[in-house]
């Protein structure tokens, strides 16, 4: 039996030095030392022997065992070094490589429109005044000159709030109270921009909230004209020198006379198409000039002050301009819709 100690032995030992990965070492492990390796098998087999016999066999067993187990930790240093040295020449830095362009962030398509509008007030003298998204009913609606049960509240679907009287603002006139008041006898001039609410059924053409910028302009002897003649001026700002501009007379409770600007179509240049619904024309603001109850619950006199006031919608603007078809795009953060702008 000692020599079939000697044979295994010798085989294990020729068997390792083919071994050239950590698996084939962790196989020859398990075929040789482990538990249900040879030698294993064959130290078991000590019963056979005779008393005598017994410690010279056992012997030589722990001197096989203790010898490949040295030769299989120099061979596992072997092979470990190569492997490390393989792993390296393979994962190689090429540090020519140009580097990963960090993903910048960039402004909503919205926010872009707001503030191309507002730098065209700005260039014309209106300074930008902010007012609450959160109003009483008497600012959204009766300052404005549309009292309770007035059939004109139906222009205007309301969230209401648990506290009576307190609701989402539906449009950003209530902030022209809010500014006379502030800036009475001060002559005016300010765009309101902000969040507005509508209780409404969303559509691809109604959202439940968008964005209103309105102007406000308040002083002595401001008329018809001016207002025509502003506005005439940002729409050519905004959409082109040579676009033609037309205003149809309209009806809101807080101006007096109303109407509403349309632009020639941006996108057929009045010829007729499916965004202009085939007329040459897109209607971009309402306007007017300020009822004189309205001056009155702002603070002036309507007797010398005189103003005119207007409300877009920048969503709707920036719809128009980029030909969008769905106003739910603008608030349902798919990136592949923003990072179109
Ligand atoms: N507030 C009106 C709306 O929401 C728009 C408007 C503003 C009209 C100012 C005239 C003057 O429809």
């Amino acid at each position: 039996m000692i020599e079939q100690v000697d044979q295994l032995y010798q085989e294990a030992l020729s068997n390792l030095k083919t071994a050239e990965s950590s698996e084939a070492l962790t196989s020859w492990y398990r075929n040789t030392l482990g538990t249900k390796g040879n030698i294993q098998l064959l130290t078991r087999q000590i019963g056979q022997l005779t008393k005598e016999e017994r410690p010279a066999f056992g012997k030589r067993i722990n001197e096989v065992k203790q010898a490949l187990q040295e030769a299989l930790d120099a061979r596992t240093a072997e092979v470990k070094a190569v492997e490390l040295e393989a792993e390296i020449a393979g994962g190689a830095i090429d540090v020519t490589l140009p580097g990963r362009r960090r993903a910048n962030g960039r402004l909503h398509v919205a926010t872009k429109t707001l503030r191309e509008i507002y730098a065209i007030w700005a260039d014309m003298g209106f300074q930008i005044y902010r007012s609450r998204d959160v109003e009483t009913d008497e600012y959204n609606f009766e300052l404005l000159n549309i009292p309770q049960h007035h059939p004109a509240r139906d222009m205007w679907d309301t969230f209401h709030t648990t506290t009576p009287s307190v609701i989402l603002r539906t449009h950003t006139s209530p902030g022209q109270i809010h500014a006379m008041r502030e800036y009475y006898p001060e002559p005016i001039r300010v765009i309101l921009p902000g969040m507005c609410y509508r209780y409404e059924q969303i559509t691809a053409r109604s959202e439940i909230q968008f964005h209103q910028i309105e102007g406000l302009a308040v002083g002595r002897d401001i008329t018809f004209t001016d207002l025509k003649g502003t506005l005439t001026s940002f729409a050519r700002r905004m959409f082109g020198q040579e676009r033609k501009v037309r205003f149809r007379a309209n009806y809101f409770p807080f101006t007096e006379p109303s109407a509403e600007m349309d632009v020639e179509c941006i996108l057929c240049n009045g010829s007729g198409c499916n965004v202009c619904k085939h007329t040459g024309w897109l209607e971009i603001l309402g306007c007017g000039m300020v009822h004189p109850t309205v001056l009155k619950n702002g603070g002036y006199d309507p007797e010398e002050y005189s103003g005119f006031a207007f409300g877009m919608g920048p969503e709707r603007i920036a719809m128009l301009k980029y030909g969008i078809d769905d106003i739910r795009y603008f608030w349902s953060n798919d990136l592949r819709f923003l990072e179109q702008f």
